[in-house]
């Protein structure tokens, strides 16, 4: 097991009525508000009347920031930043899932920057003194709410950026499963894709004995494998929706990483598509991880594929270890498929395979010390593959 530093400071208000803290939460935590939000979904479900009732109960003055889109963009950054200043806010409240609070981290990191806040997105050492952050959070998927990454595009230049930084991981995050019940099918299940990317960039690595943080990572590929389903076919299911809520937390807040760390590698990949093509994260993610899968499997991490199978998808372990790995990696994308996620990256926005090679090239930047190394030609076999 590698060294580490366990640091998951985020207070989190889990379960139904939780937002009826968020007037003495924001009264301890600053003097003036900018709410975030995105195309409207929080004004549609009544999220936003009761922010806006309990902050006013506090006397908690606010600024706005809203439509931000799927694959937030750096204009938007620049726009709250400008409100930050012109009104003095001094605390965040994005409303919405990981592009409206990742929108929040950049807004918070380049406050009191003096330049572009694309420089920061690139540059996370020209971070001081980030603005403190409440989430609400309104949809299972990135788990933004307790990390440190923020995922900021610019449109003019087609890229991706991923930001991290400690600064930037919220100070609370409100997490009522009932907020989750009005995803729509499609947004569910590009979620529940992305919590198991997740999950599976940290669980095939081979880093020694790491007993603890596997069976953690299998818990939770077992929980968000059982109450995806559900979520997906009965989306009021309360236990359902708690359950993914609270999984895609833990899978990316750094716990099972402690003692098992490596560079990602579908996340930058992914990124490169929805740099490009501005289709949905999960979607993506689903469609190429198994075909990262099959190019990865080796003798040396045949063991966690097999571990995978027997463990989680509950394959029969008297079998040859390759075909154990084999078989998982099948009914890994089986279980996409039944949850309605498209085949092909053609079906889902990416017109065709024209930019895979500089695609490519850009990802390996990103994948630096990944323990399987891939090269530019791998990536354009995974992403033909996908396509
Ligand atoms: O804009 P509104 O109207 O609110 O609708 C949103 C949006 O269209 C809708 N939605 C959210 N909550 C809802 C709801 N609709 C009905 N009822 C609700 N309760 O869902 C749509 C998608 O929202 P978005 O925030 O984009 O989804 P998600 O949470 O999947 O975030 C995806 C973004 O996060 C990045 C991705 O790359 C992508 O840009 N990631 C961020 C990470 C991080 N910060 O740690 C890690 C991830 O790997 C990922 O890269
Ligand atoms: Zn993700």
């Amino acid at each position: 097991m590698q060294n580490f530093i366990y640091n998951i400071p985020t207070i989190v208000y889990f379960g139904k009525g939780q937002i009826e803290a968020i007037g003495e939460i924001a009264k301890k935590t600053g003097k003036k508000a900018l709410l975030i939000y995105g195309g409207g979904s929080i004004k549609a479900n009544g999220i936003y009347d009761d922010v806006v009732r309990l902050l006013g109960q506090e006397g908690i003055p606010f600024a706005e920031l809203s439509g931000v889109e799927p694959n937030p963009k750096i204009s938007l950054v620049r726009e709250g930043v400008k409100i930050c200043r012109e009104e003095g806010v001094d605390m965040l409240i994005p409303i919405g899932g990981g592009s409206v609070i990742d929108t929040a981290k950049a807004i918070a990191g380049a406050v009191s920057y003096d330049g572009d806040p694309w420089d920061v997105v690139c540059d996370a050492s020209l971070i001081k003194d980030p603005l403190p952050i409440i989430v609400v959070l309104t949809i299972a998927a990135t788990g933004s709410e307790m990390d440190y990454a923020a995922v900021i595009s610019n449109a003019e230049t087609k890229d991706k950026v991923e930001l991290d930084h400690e600064g930037l991981i919220p100070k609370y995050a409100i997490m009522d499963p009932t907020y989750t019940q009005t995803v729509s099918h499609y947004q569910t299940i590009a979620g529940i894709a992305d919590i198991m990317s997740h999950v599976f960039e940290q669980y095939f690595l081979e880093c020694g004995d790491t007993y603890l943080q596997d069976q953690f990572m299998e818990a939770i590929l077992r929980t968000v494998m059982k109450y995806g389903k559900i979520a997906a076919e009965h989306p009021d299911d309360y236990d359902a929706r708690a359950n993914l809520m609270w999984a895609q937390s833990w899978a990316i807040n750094g716990m099972v990483s402690c003692g098992k760390s490596g560079a990602w590698v579908c996340h930058p990949i992914e990124h490169e598509i929805s740099g490009f093509y501005d289709v949905t994260h999960g979607l993506a993610l689903a469609i190429i991880t198994p075909n990262w899968m099959r190019k990865i499997l080796d003798d040396t991490i045949v063991n966690e594929f097999v571990s995978y199978g027997v463990n989680v998808l509950g394959i029969d372990p008297d079998q040859d270890p390759f075909a154990i790995a084999r078989e998982a990696i099948d009914k890994t994308e089986d279980y996409f498929h039944e949850l309605g996620i498209p085949a092909r990256l053609r079906d889902i926005g990416v017109p065709d395979e024209s930019c895979f090679e500089i695609m490519a090239k850009k990802a390996l930047g990103n994948i630096n010390g990944a323990y399987n190394p891939l090269t530019v030609e791998d990536i354009v076999d995974i992403l033909k593959a996908s396509f």
